[in-house]
């Protein structure tokens, strides 16, 4: 039998990006973007143009910059919504459009206050109304998987007759389970007369742990679209993880005939990626992509690998890119090893951030013997998503005083962003807190620390320390990190990134947006 091809449909950031606390910068969501199109994903969910000036204006940078993915921005099912995402993706290769309308009685009723009949007026004029613009619409039934099947039927009928190229069935919910889902999919493409002028789409929330799960037995059902997140992030649980789904159709091809386009070697550089920029750390357990997923530690395992490796790996860690002899650079690494390093590293640097980095690469030989893939890794991203457009906080000068018969003491200066330098000292408990409470001194916005980890690139004495925060900056929770050779000075860093991205989304702001799951 022949390989089914099914697409993959991106969304990290759209529905990723909805999980709390993270907040992505339009240079961050460009690189995740240009990483995505790297990894050969088929769509890219870029945002939701009409929630905030921040999103649009990502979406559109988005739109203009990727060409080998194509990019869908998300739209309620009003007109309004429909215009700010024409505006953000007329500039995109093939525009396309994303609209939604909730279609469980739990949710038409008590949320969106209409009739089922009502339900479908709207969505099959928002389609129609779509269609003038965009050559490309997919329509989604949220909260399908909690929907009457006949009634699902009948709207489905209806919008693929007003223009849908595809039909999506959310489990919005993360509610249902694999057999029930499979089951979904089967009534649709039976009892819609019109199913085979579009393709089916599936889009699994985590909430019972059975997103991937139930996105393979959507495709086992004829879906040829999946739907997912990098690292399954997501609001709540998280989406389907669909570094997870491409590795379990490929490894379990003789039970799944289909195959995905994706260049999975590209897996762990997105994974990285992702979970370096949006502060949610990947487990090490987690399957295909955690840190544990080729690490054998017992010694009967240990034993059977080393006499052959199929006896405990499934998966070869080449296969997704997890490489383990890097080549590292010292001090004495001269510029045009650097640059290969960089672009063997994925990164397409202009030459002023090119030098900047280049400074930065010295000034850890400073501290650092051997300068490894991952060190480098982090200060490449971090030079390459600095967002410099608005005036911003910056870290002057710390010193903190510890000692464990003393009072933990920390001076700071900073420079705010009207261009003053401004100093102060206080002391705390420990050494964080006398940090935090004094950057927290200096700065005008209210801030409360909600969480705080540490922890280091890679191992050894002279590791770099990355420290990532989530704080209350002006009651709205920002996440924030930061890298330094230095665990205090990290620390201040990531506390006054955070800050910095709230005034960044400030400046941007322009509605609340609206909560979608
Ligand atoms: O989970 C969901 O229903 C969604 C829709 C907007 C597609 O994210
Ligand atoms: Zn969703």
């Amino acid at each position: 039998m022949g390989m089914t091809m099914i697409k993959i449909f991106d969304t990290t950031l759209r529905d990723g990006e909805q999980s709390p606390g993270v907040n992505l910068n339009q240079l961050e969501k460009l690189e995740i973007a240009r990483q995505l199109e790297r990894l050969r994903v088929d769509r890219i969910e870029a945002g939701f143009p009409a929630s905030s000036k921040g999103d649009f204006e990502a979406v559109k940078a988005i739109a203009q910059t990727i060409k080998n993915s194509s990019v869908i921005g998300l739209s309620r099912a009003v007109q309004s919504d429909i215009e700010a995402a024409w505006e953000a993706l007329r500039v995109a290769e093939e525009p396309c459009l994303h609209l939604f309308l909730a279609t469980s009685p739990i949710h038409m009723k008590y949320k969106l206050k209409m009739t089922p009949e009502q339900v479908i007026e709207t969505s099959v004029n928002m389609v129609k109304y779509a269609k003038k613009k965009f050559p490309f619409i997919e329509w989604s039934a949220e909260d399908a998987s909690r929907s009457d099947l006949d009634f699902l039927a009948r709207i489905i009928e209806k919008v693929i007759e007003a223009g849908a190229n595809v039909i999506n069935l959310p489990d919005t919910v993360g509610y249902t389970t694999p057999e029930e889902y499979g089951k979904m999919f089967r009534y649709i493409r039976e009892h819609v007369p019109n199913i085979d002028q579009v393709a089916l789409s599936c889009h699994c929330h985590d909430d019972l742990g059975m997103a991937v799960a139930n996105s393979l037995a959507a495709i086992e059902n004829g879906v040829t679209q999946v739907e997912g997140t990098i690292n399954g992030i997501g609001e709540r649980a998280g989406n389907a993880a669909l570094e997870e789904v491409v590795i379990a159709l490929k490894i379990r091809s003789d039970f799944y005939p289909y195959e995905t386009n994706l260049k999975l070697d590209e897996l762990k550089r997105t994974s990285d990626l992702v979970a370096k920029l949006t502060g949610m750390v990947v487990q090490p357990n987690k399957a295909v992509i955690g840190r544990n997923a080729y690490a054998h530690e017992s010694g009967i395992h240990q034993d059977g690998v080393l006499k052959n490796a199929q006896t405990y790996e499934i998966i070869t860690p080449e296969l997704v890119g997890v490489h383990s002899n890097n080549l590292v650079l010292g001090k004495h690494s001269g510029r045009h090893a650097f640059k290969e390093k960089v672009v063997e590293l994925g990164f397409t640097l202009s030459e002023e951030k090119l030098n900047q980095a280049f400074g930065q690469f010295k000034q850890l030989t400073d501290h650092k013997k051997e300068v490894t893939d991952e060190d480098l890794f982090t200060i490449l991203m971090e030079i390459q998503t600095n967002a410099n457009t608005v005036q911003k906080y910056q870290l002057e000068m710390i010193q903190v005083q510890y000692g464990s018969a003393n009072i933990p003491t920390a001076t700071v200066s900073v420079k705010t962003p009207e261009d003053k330098i401004v100093q102060t000292a206080c002391t705390g408990n420990g050494s964080v807190e006398a940090l935090y409470k004094t950057i927290a001194a200096l700065i005008t916005e209210e801030t409360n620390l909600l969480d705080y980890q540490i922890s280091s690139i890679g191992g050894g004495k002279d590791a770099l320390a990355e420290a990532y925060v989530q704080v209350k900056v002006n009651g709205e929770i920002m996440n924030g990190r930061g890298t330094a050779s230095d665990v205090l000075e990290a620390s201040a860093h990531a506390y006054i990134n955070a800050v910095n991205k709230y005034l960044i989304k400030q400046s941007s702001v322009v509605k609340e947006p609206t909560a979608i799951k």
